[in-house]
């Protein structure tokens, strides 16, 4: 099926085939997004840029895609500068938003804003993060960074490493690596593990699923470590973030018994989670997976907005 027209707001939106499709085309897209090529895919096309909570990577990453395709942005990078701060309902916002543009990307910190607003919408509807929910653009990413370095996304071991409950990288990205039949691993303070109904609702798809809270039993049979920083935005309870703040560290000792091709990825913002040290080992894919953001969201809107055709 095409996803042209479609709205992206939870990993699960996608089949395998769709997301193997838009890895082929981000990969066409990486000259383009490192500027050797130009293109006019999104000639005409405005693209809404609705960040009602911070970002760096997600937003700049996206308005560098909807540039390097030749379209324009409208963003809202600061919820205080708009009629939120008046009580404007989201509904409302995002309602008049999709009549000024082709297409919206929201961040906001609710769960569920963006399924709310992609009924809202007249136009598509792209999540960029919402609340502890899902991040499904995030989670292309991450699969296309596995897929340059292994080739592969199925029988792989990866390791989710951190803070399991409010990370909603790790969210969509279990569910993409259920999909492809990898094993996914999860290691987090017992506080942080993943909530039970993903857990359940992994198992019940058949993922290849286990707990393993020890790191260096984590680390030792891993292709892929993915850490996250802990979401001490999302604790209701200081004292309750305090009590694992800093309870997991990768640094050159934690790797010394990884496999030589081990891959250390993390969405970033690193809060102390991987230490300055592991970036000159050839296990860092980091800022690599920082980059391919860009053909991969180029990729996904040109799926979405460019001419309706068969496949992605
Ligand atoms: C992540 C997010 O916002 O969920 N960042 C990102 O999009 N690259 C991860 C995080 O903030 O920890």
């Amino acid at each position: 099926m095409s996803i042209h027209g479609r709205d992206i707001v939870s990993i699960r939106d996608l089949s395998r085939e769709e997301i193997e499709g838009l890895l082929a085309s981000a990969r066409k897209m990486i000259p383009l997004a490192e500027g050797s090529r130009s293109s006019r895919a999104l000639k005409d096309k405005v693209v809404a840029m609705a960040f009602f909570e911070p970002s760096t990577r997600t937003r700049l990453s996206f308005e560098a895609a909807v540039h390097r395709l030749g379209g324009n942005c409208l963003t809202i990078a600061d919820a205080g500068a708009t009629s939120l701060r008046k009580g404007e309902s989201l509904y409302d916002t995002i309602r008049m938003l999709s009549s000024y543009s082709d297409a919206i990307v929201l961040r906001h910190p609710n769960e569920g804003a963006a399924r709310l607003a992609a009924r809202a919408s007249e136009r598509p509807v792209i999540n960029a993060g919402d609340g502890a929910g899902q991040h499904p653009t995030q989670t292309l990413l991450d699969l296309a960074t596995m897929h340059e370095a292994f080739g592969t996304l199925s029988g792989l071991s990866v390791v989710l490493l951190g803070d399991l409950k409010y990370g909603r990288t790790v969210h969509s990205l279990a569910y993409a690596l259920a999909q492809f039949g990898s094993e996914i691993v999860l290691s987090s303070p017992p506080s942080l593990r993943l909530p039970e109904q993903h857990l359940a609702e992994l198992k019940r798809l058949g993922a290849k699923v286990r707990e393993e809270p020890l790191l260096a039993s984590a680390v030792k049979a891993a292709d892929v470590l993915y850490v996250t920083r802990i979401q001490k935005e999302r604790f209701a309870d200081d004292a309750e973030y305090r009590a694992v703040s800093g309870s997991y560290r990768i640094d050159t000792s934690v790797l010394a018994h990884a496999k030589p091709r081990l891959i250390v990825m993390h969405p970033l913002p690193r809060a102390g989670e991987i230490a300055p040290e592991v970036d000159a080992t050839p296990h860092a894919a980091y800022f690599r997976q920082a980059f391919l953001a860009v053909p991969v969201r180029m990729a996904l809107l040109a799926g979405i907005l460019g001419p309706a055709r068969r496949g992605a």
